[in-house]
């Protein structure tokens, strides 16, 4: 019997009607099973089994200002009581752009989708566009959504992901027609060799680098000293375009993302979740030169909800928030992600924690230097029931160890998470 009774028995009727009884493939990782939820409200999330957590997954990243929060609610209850959407251009679309542009490293324009798999998908065609050609260089264990032509070697496969230095593009899903991949080549994170070993291979020309700044998704990989800047000397050279996926580092790294706060600029940046506070809502920003096959419109970027008066009433008032706060915010971010670092690191010597501001992962046994995905060799089983223990005791991050810090949280928050941790360490890690 499960400890989240009514929990699983949704998820029992939820599988009948639902494959796999989720509606976002990586949800069904979580154990015991997948859990109902209710309510939030600013660091809070309630089950419907009644249970309160203090959550760490944020919505897979969106909550920067925590559940509900009060700013972005006003701003979506009075666009409602304007209308849903127009299909057509109002005012908030260039008042949303012009705060971008003021805070985006290298934003002159702004493009507006829906999911940052869209916008990825947006970035590429502009980066083909612009440059002329097709190849897109990806690195292994970055994720750049689920869409075709990009879901590749997002994890590591001792079978079949070639060696280190040269690695294959092994397709994340089965689905995708083996003809997707054709102008994907995969380098090494970290090693800027695998990068000239792709570009010496394809003289003709690249079309795009693209990378998340940080590598969050593949465990919180930072860039060593040096490398973002190496990408950019590079692309530079050959004429390729850098893009940053900023998806989860935008907003939240910096408030002009992982380009302010590393310090290097790409031609293209990408943004999605933290940008409108917990509504759908994704951006692609460059050069008015790199976007002017849009505004010429030979390169056609379209979308029903492009650009919709909910998201973009909720993208003014959460970029406004943060704008306004941003000498106090930031840097508080900062001392909470430093503090969750810093309970976890103290709850087990087998836990290994890394942390780049407000974003923490949490692995076991993993080496202290990890530079790619393949230096990740560590025990995914038993942090899968750290995670399960910890949601036992009223904390939720996500189960593959990332958790993020928002506004909400408050140090009584780490507090009550660094008490947890060492019970559930002491339970499942000995
Ligand atoms: C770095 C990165 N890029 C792109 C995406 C895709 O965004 P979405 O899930 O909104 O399509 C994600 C989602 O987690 C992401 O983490």
């Amino acid at each position: 019997m499960s400890p989240f009774p009514h929990s699983q028995a949704l998820f029992e009727v939820a599988q009948t009607v639902i494959p796999g009884g989720v509606t976002s493939s990586i949800r069904a990782g979580a154990r015991p099973h997948p859990l109902y939820f209710e309510r939030g409200e600013g660091p809070y999330l309630w089950d419907v089994d009644g249970n309160r957590f203090v959550d760490y997954a944020l919505g897979y990243g969106p909550l920067i200002l925590g559940h509900a929060p009060a700013v972005v609610r006003d701003a979506v209850s009075a666009q409602l009581e304007r209308d849903l959407t127009y299909g057509s251009q109002h005012r908030l679309e260039p008042e949303l752009a012009g705060l971008l542009v003021e805070i985006v490293p290298g934003a002159e324009q702004a493009i507006f989708a829906t999911t940052g798999s869209e916008a990825v998908a947006a970035a590429l065609r502009v980066a083909r566009a612009v440059t002329g050609h097709d190849l897109v260089i990806k690195f292994e264990g970055h994720y750049h959504g689920w869409l075709d032509g990009v879901f590749a070697s997002t994890g590591f496969d001792p079978q079949r992901s070639g060696p280190v230095d040269r690695p294959i593009a092994v397709p994340a899903t089965i689905g995708m027609p083996e003809s997707s991949l054709a102008d994907v080549a995969v380098a090494q994170w970290n090693d800027l060799g695998s990068v000239e070993a792709i570009l010496a291979a394809h003289a003709s020309g690249v079309a795009a680098i693209l990378c998340e700044p940080v590598a969050v998704n593949g465990g919180v990989i930072a860039p060593v000293p040096g490398f973002l800047e190496a990408l950019r000397r590079v692309a530079n050279e050959r004429g390729a375009m850098l893009i940053f996926d900023e998806v989860i580092t935008g907003f939240r790294l910096a408030l002009g993302g992982a380009q302010e706060r590393l310090g290097v600029t790409a031609d293209l940046a990408i943004f999605a979740k933290a940008i409108a506070g917990g509504i759908a809502l994704s951006a692609v920003t460059g050069s008015r030169g790199v976007m002017a096959p849009i505004a010429d419109g030979r390169l056609v970027h379209n979308g029903t909800f492009n650009g919709n008066p909910i998201a973009m009433a909720s993208g003014v008032a959460s970029l406004r928030h943060l704008i306004d706060g941003r000498d106090r915010i930031y840097p508080e971010l900062d001392r909470l992600g430093a503090r969750l670092a810093a309970a976890l690191t103290a709850a087990s010597p087998r836990l290994t924690v890394r942390q780049v501001g407000p974003i923490v992962h949490t692995a076991v046994d993993e080496p202290d230097d990890v530079r790619t995905i393949r230096d990740r060799v560590g025990d995914p089983d038993a942090h899968a029931r750290f995670i399960e223990a910890l949601l036992g005791r009223g904390i939720h991050a996500t189960p593959r160890g990332l958790w993020y810090l928002s506004t909400a949280h408050r140090d009584e928050d780490i507090d009550t998470t660094a008490a947890a941790a060492a019970e559930a360490a002491r339970e499942t890690l000995g």
